[in-house]
Parts: C-alpha cells; structure tokens; sequence
C-alpha cells in the first residue's frame, strides 16, 4: 500500500479492529497506539516494533476527562494525518438490567470521546495539510448496529448512530477541506469485543456460519475506501442487512429486532 499516512493515531488500538489497522497501516506510517489496559497495548506495540515500526503509546481510559485529556496531550505532540477513532464496547440486555455505570461509560468512549479527540485535533490536522498539500484523514468506527433501534443493546446501537451521523455530517461539513472522512460500520467481527458484551458463544456461531469478517479484513477494507466513500458497511450480508431498517416502518423494525435480539443475547 502506498505510504499515504505519515502519522496515524488509533484509539482502541490495544487489540481488535485497532490493532488490525495499526498492522494494515503500510511501514512507513509511524504509529501512536492508544489503549486502556496499559500491558496489553505495551504488548502490540513491541510486536509492531520488533517488524521494525515506529510506534509510541498512550494508555488512558477514555470513559474519564482525564483519560480523554490525556489520549488528546498525547497525540498534540506528534503530527497526525490519520486519526482512527476506534475505542468503544457494548452491553447486551435490557438497559435496565445493564450495569448503569457501564451504559454511561459506553456514552463516554463511544461517543464523548470521538468528538473531544476530533475537536482538539482536526484544526491543527487540517492546518498542518493545507500547508503540505496532502490530505489528510479521519475514521469514526461505528456498526451495522447503527442504523436502527436496536432492543436489547439499546445504548450501544445508539452510540453507534451517534458515530455514523457524526461522521457524515463531518464529511459534508469538511467537503472542501483537505480531508477524507470516513464512517467505518462492521458487522460481528472476530475480536474481544463480543466477549466483553457476554455473548462470545453466540458470535462464535455467527463467525463459523460465515456471517462475520476478520478484524484484518475490516482495517484493510476500511483504509481502502477512505476518501473513495463516506459510509462503509462491511460486506455484502451486512450492506443488505442495513437496507431492512431503513425501508421498513421503524415501529415494526423495534418489534423484529426485539424479539431477534432477546433471543440472540442468551
Ligand atoms: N467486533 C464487532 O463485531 C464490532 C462490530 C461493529 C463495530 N465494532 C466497533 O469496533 C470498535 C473496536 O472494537 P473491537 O471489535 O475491536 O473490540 P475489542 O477487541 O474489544 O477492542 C476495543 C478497544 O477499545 C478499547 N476500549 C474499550 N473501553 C475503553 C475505555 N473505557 N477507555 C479506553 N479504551 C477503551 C479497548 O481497550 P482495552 O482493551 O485496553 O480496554 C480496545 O482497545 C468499537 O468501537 C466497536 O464498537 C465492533
């Protein structure tokens, strides 16, 4: 892959689609990994290192002012054109069941975080490509599940249609500015991710039925349609499986969704 990104930083980047994109990256690129479990992100870091990368590290946790503050001081001291908001999780079952500090942290990483990164850092990022003449880019990672309601993961999906708007209206904003915006949307993707919503088996399932992508598949596609398109949806199944929700009438969505989703998460 041509070396476009010079400087990319990635949250969430300590495993799953981060890591995935901070590896499908070409060499070149001089990486900054954020992460919240500080001897994991540590632990991918050495690896990238040892291939022979640049790589520098920041572990915060991005559900906290301070921890959002500190992934921001931390990218302001390298010059990125690459910003890859990534870090995020969900909570499967009804909302008032799920652990009500874990629903406003989602709100926080998924979301707070994205547009307090983006905040600080696009001005300097778009400066900085306006003098070189090179564009520079941003990917907001949200889901499939942002498209609709969707019951039993209520907060997550709606985290997830925070990130799609966000990106767009983003993109419409920067039209003619230097830089690509892209929304990243995957489907069940093989990472942790499923394993921390408390469903690994029912993932496990869809994988081996051929339903779900590598978290390298997802980086590679998504470093490939940034600046050739604003939304991504990650593969054929899941690029049909977002057209239902936006043709059919969105109570009678809710109500498939629920029963589908209250099966699925037990
Ligand atoms: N996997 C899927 O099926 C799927 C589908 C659609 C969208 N997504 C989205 O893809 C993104 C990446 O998830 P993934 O699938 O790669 O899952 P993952 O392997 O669990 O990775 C999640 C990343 O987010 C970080 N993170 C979580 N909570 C954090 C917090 N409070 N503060 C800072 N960092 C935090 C994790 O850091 P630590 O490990 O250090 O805690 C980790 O690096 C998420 O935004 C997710 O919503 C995933």
């Amino acid at each position: 892959m041509e070396a476009r990104w010079e400087h990319a930083f990635i949250t969430g980047a300590s495993s799953g689609i981060g890591e995935a994109m901070a590896r499908a990256l070409p060499p070149a690129t001089r990486l900054l990994l954020h992460g919240r479990d500080a001897a994991r992100l540590g632990g991918v870091a050495e690896k990238l290192a040892r291939q022979g990368r640049a790589v520098a590290v920041v572990a915060a946790d991005l559900a906290t002012e301070a921890g959002r503050q500190a992934a921001v001081g931390a990218s302001r001291s390298c010059p990125i054109d690459l910003l890859v908001c990534n870090a995020g999780f969900g909570a499967l079952g009804p909302h008032l069941q799920n652990d009500p500090t874990a629903e406003t942290d989602m709100v926080a990483v998924n979301c707070m975080a994205t547009v307090a990164i983006s905040r600080a850092l696009l001005p300097d990022m778009l400066a900085r490509a306006r003098a070189s003449g090179r564009r520079c880019g941003m990917i907001v990672v949200a889901s499939v599940a942002g498209f609709a309601p969707l019951p039993y993961f209520a907060t997550y999906a709606a985290t997830k249609a925070f990130d799609l708007f966000f990106a767009e209206a983003l993109a419409e904003e920067l039209r003619d500015d230097p830089i690509d915006v892209l929304a990243l949307c995957p489907g069940v993707t093989a990472t942790r991710f499923f394993e921390r919503t408390g469903n690994a088996e029912a993932a496990r399932r869809l994988m081996a039925g051929g339903h779900g992508h590598s978290a390298a598949r997802v980086a590679r596609d998504a470093l490939a349609a940034l600046g050739r398109q604003r939304v991504l949806v990650v593969g054929a199944g899941n690029r049909l499986a977002t057209l239902v929700p936006r043709l059919a009438p969105r109570r009678l969505w809710s109500a498939m969704a629920g029963v589908a989703m209250n099966r699925w998460r037990r």
